[in-house]
């Protein structure tokens, strides 16, 4: 009896050790950090790949009486990670004079429920407009202004081009940036967003006398590389005004430049500071059609002005879709335009529908370092705890499932082991490429032998390839079959051993292995909740 006590001892010591570790509540840690190897980027916390399973709290949450709401939210969706604004409005009430209050009280909230924070910096750009400035900068428009749309007309967007607002910005953020080193030695805050979708509507740039001065000058010599024309299109030999070298596309690129200079500047002031990750976030524009520069944000980092961007904000180190657009064609596009080797794939927003938690996986395949749907609280609605979590079910599924192996996946990913399908439009069957097997993904909810079709499109499946023969199958409302190909070519073959359960602490626990009826019939099917399955293949 002594015997059992003591081993029921030890074990519960392992789990409180296992916890710890993860998250490092006292004490000082190591800085996070986002590592690249082979094009492929982690993002370190404690020195180890980390996957953010985050959620995005309304704009006007992170008030400390509606608070409550937000970390309801986040527990109903078993998310690791909050991401929440910080307002330049009510933190420099007054010139100089900061108020950190908010800062500590998310700080120290989310020391209490375990989980990381992601600050978004909501300063000189909210969605392009000013209206995060404090009140002593609204109050005055002729030091700090707007910009002036092509006929003269007056815009809801700040200039990029005001000398005076980009240093009082860069200065606000440094204070915030030095007061987390002081605050923060252990890291709740992973990453911090610098501004929020940042650029222009109404406007594709500023015709104010000033900045019609800038683009009738010469383009920077820093925009004049060979590298940076050839990957904006443009001929690699041509130098003048951004009219003479950019043609149709000057009045977007000089917008991009001047607010990716402005916004690079107050990064690297916080940077000096406190060396956090730092990412901007992105307002879409179609990812296919080529739209005009008028029909969407101008000037933030949209995926034909990236180059603009890297060149003029190095401080930054990453830049991040905000995803609307459930169409799978062109939601995966979109990931494949962010995901690139000097960019780091961050979706720091995605809507909170069922049809966009497929793309986790996508994100995920892709060495993505995080996810996060936008609104997760109730804002202010007095939703019950009932109504939060069916409202957040799918993500909440999700993040069940991929919270306790998170590590596993996060490593998976940056060593490029995982694959992925996400169901398309059409609903079509599609396959993966395992080397010498090919898995064949049927989507549908699982009868016995057959699928009955999904009624929308919101099947999943991702294969972590462990070794030759030897894959973690995850999946939802989908069904996998196998064939041997390549060196396998033609040979007989079954299952070795399916094998159902769930990863914690670095372990895989067996819930049951697969067998009979459950893998019989063309092989495992995966039904409404996603369910990990550590499958060995044989050849015979
Ligand atoms: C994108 C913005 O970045 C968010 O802050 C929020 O305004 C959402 N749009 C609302 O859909």
């Amino acid at each position: 009896m002594i015997k059992m006590m003591r081993m029921v001892a030890v074990v519960f010591l392992l789990v409180i050790l296992a916890v710890e570790a993860t998250w490092c509540q006292t004490g000082e840690a190591t800085m996070p950090q986002i590592v690249e190897k082979d094009g492929r980027h982690a993002l370190l916390v404690n020195e180890k790949p980390f996957l953010i399973l985050g959620g995005q709290a309304h704009n006007s949450s992170a008030w400390p009486g509606m608070l409550p709401q937000v970390w309801s939210a986040i527990e109903a969706m078993h998310a690791n990670t909050l991401e929440v604004p910080i307002y330049w409005e009510q933190l420099e009430p007054q010139p100089g004079k900061f108020d950190f209050s908010l800062v500590d009280t998310l700080l120290n909230q989310g020391r209490v429920h375990k989980v990381h924070l992601v600050l978004l910096w909501f300063a000189t750009w909210k969605n392009g407009s000013n209206h995060y400035m404090p009140e002593w900068m609204k109050r005055e428009a002729a030091k700090y202004p707007n910009i002036t749309g092509r006929n003269g007309q007056p815009v809801d967007s700040p200039s990029p081009h005001t000398q005076a607002a980009m240093e009082a910005d860069a200065k606000a953020f440094a204070a915030v940036m030095g007061y987390l080193k002081k605050a923060d030695p252990q890291h709740t805050v992973l990453m911090v967003q610098v501004e929020n979708e940042p650029g222009a509507w109404g406007s594709v740039r500023d015709y104010s006398a000033n900045a019609q001065k800038l683009f009738e000058g010469a383009v920077p010599a820093e925009l004049l590389k060979p590298e940076i024309l050839k990957a904006l299109n443009k001929p690699v030999d041509v130098k003048g005004t951004w009219q003479e070298v950019f043609g149709d596309d000057a009045d977007e690129y000089i917008h991009a430049w001047s607010v990716a200079r402005y916004i690079g500047y107050v990064a690297a002031a916080g940077k000096a500071v406190n060396p956090l990750p730092l990412y901007v976030n992105a307002a879409l524009r179609d990812p296919i059609t080529n739209p005009k520069a008028n029909t969407y944000e101008s000037g933030g980092p949209t995926d034909n002005v990236i180059p603009i961007w890297k060149a003029a904000a190095p401080a930054i180190d990453l830049l991040a879709p905000d995803i609307y657009i459930s169409n799978s064609e062109k939601a995966l596009k979109i990931i494949d335009l962010y995901c690139r080797p000097d960019n780091p794939l961050f979706v720091p927003e995605i809507g909170s529908g069922e049809e966009y938690s497929r793309y986790l996986y996508a994100v995920i395949a892709h060495g993505g370092i995080g996810f996060s749907p936008f609104g997760i609280d109730d804002n202010g609605q007095g939703q019950g705890k009932a109504e939060t979590e069916a409202r957040l079910a799918s993500i909440a599924q999700e993040y069940a499932m991929a919270g306790p192996m998170m590590r596993e996946l996060a490593k998976w990913s940056f060593e490029g082991k995982i694959k992925y399908v996400v169901e398309t439009e059409d609903h079509a069957e599609q396959t993966i490429d395992l080397d010498s097997w090919q898995a064949i993904v049927k989507f549908g909810a699982s009868g016995w032998r057959e699928n009955k079709p999904n009624s929308r499109p919101i099947g999943k499946a991702m294969v972590v390839q462990l070794g030759e023969n030897e894959f973690v199958l995850i999946g939802t409302l989908c069904h996998f079959t196998f064939k041997p190909v390549g060196a396998n070519e033609g040979k007989a073959w079954q299952y070795l051993k399916v094998e159902e359960g769930h990863y914690e602490n670095g372990i895989f626990k067996l819930l049951r292995i697969r067998n009979g009826d459950e893998t019989d019939w063309g092989g495992p099917r995966f039904n409404n909740m996603p369910v990990v399955l550590h499958t060995t293949l044989i050849t015979r």
